[in-house]
């Protein structure tokens, strides 16, 4: 059934039906006529990714959702990086395709259970890893992604105890790459990454000798030994520029995404079964349906929203990628010369 882009249609499932061609007509009017832009998880659908007007790691999107002059982020990801970008642009409507794709690692700390380890280590600094709920931040010193965790670290004095929540993989390799011996580690994982195995890491190796193994430091410690480079997702698409062959830990959205853009290199999974099923949530009618229906919209607590914005804006610092508002620069703003001075560089 074709549909003129005047009508909308009630749920999700209604757009389910439309071609392709027709889900893409849809997004892109409904985008321009909102002022919107599509920020896209690397681990999204190949056909998210197509429509996305960008596309990257957690730090990445981030930096973007800051920057941006859209009216509109639509976010293709999961909750906490949606949350991220209402927490840095909260003048902006921040919308979901899908409210239920989830980060299951996020959900193994709250604001409460942080809070009473931090009781139990009163002079301890808390760095929260992006994959946690805003409140979670709140409660924070400083964020970090897996791009930026060694640098974030490396910024706390050394006699100061660290509490890392909650990746304990991120956490280990934190710990390894700093020589520090004071970071406590919540016990959470990404269920994707921590089931990637040595064993499926040989199989791989034995087929492609020639191939570089890169692995996401979200895996466990044993993998990350074997590992030639640990990085983000980022900089997973970084090395596929560089390198003609790789085996790649991590999710299987990267790995469609790098052998769309060069099909004759190589790029082998470690695991065909690395799969985020909450990444996954998002399909390309529920985008339809969120740019028609203005839905499903991020909605967070003044008080949460403007604690959780210090830990993120200390760590938008560290990485480069917003430094605060020289004192001149504050002036200005405060004269009204520069009316909306974000400080970002
Ligand atoms: P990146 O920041 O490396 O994209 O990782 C986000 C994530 O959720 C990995 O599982
Ligand atoms: Fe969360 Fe793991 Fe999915 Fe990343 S891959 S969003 S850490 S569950």
């Amino acid at each position: 059934m074709a549909l003129t882009l005047r009508e909308t249609l009630p749920t999700p499932l209604d757009y389910a039906g439309l071609s392709r061609d027709e889900l893409r007509e849809r997004i892109l009017q409904r985008k321009s006529e909102r002022n919107a832009v599509i920020l896209g998880h690397n681990y999204q659908r190949v056909e998210i990714q197509e429509v996305s007007d960008f596309l990257g790691d957690s730090l990445a999107l981030s930096q973007e959702a800051a920057d941006t002059d859209a009216d509109t982020i639509v976010f293709c990801g999961v909750h906490f990086m949606a949350e991220t970008a209402k927490v840095l642009s909260p003048e902006k409507t921040v919308l979901m395709p899908d409210p239920r794709a989830g980060c299951p690692m996020a959900d193994f700390v709250t604001g409460q259970a942080l809070r009473n380890l931090q009781e139990e280590h009163p002079d301890s600094v808390t760095v929260a890893y992006v994959n946690s709920s805003a409140e979670v931040k709140a409660h924070s010193y400083i964020c970090c992604t897996s791009s930026n965790a060694v640098q974030v670290v490396e910024t706390i004095p050394e006699d100061r105890t660290i509490l890392f929540v909650p990746d304990r993989n991120l956490a280990h390799y934190v710990q390894e790459q700093t020589g520090r011996d004071n970071i406590v580690a919540w016990d959470g994982y990404c269920y994707v990454h921590d089931d990637l195995v040595l064993e499926e890491l040989d199989k791989a190796r034995a087929a492609h000798p020639e191939a570089r193994v890169v692995i996401h430091p979200e895996a466990r410690e044993d993998l990350l030994a074997e590992a030639d480079e640990v990085t983000s997702t980022g900089g997973m698409v970084r090395l596929a520029e560089q390198y003609d062959s790789l085996i790649l830990g991590t999710e299987r959205g990267l790995v469609d995404q790098l052998r769309e853009r060069y099909p004759h290199k190589t790029f082998v999974p470690l695991s065909g079964a690395a799969v985020c099923g909450n990444m996954k949530l998002n399909t390309l009618a529920k985008l339809a349906w969120c740019l028609d229906h203005g839905r499903h919209e991020v909605v967070l607590d003044e008080g949460i929203r403007s604690r959780a914005e210090q830990s993120l804006r200390r760590m938008l610092e560290v990485s480069g990628g917003w430094q605060a508002p020289s004192e001149e620069e504050e002036k200005l703003e405060l004269a009204g010369v520069r009316p909306k001075g974000c400080g970002c560089g």
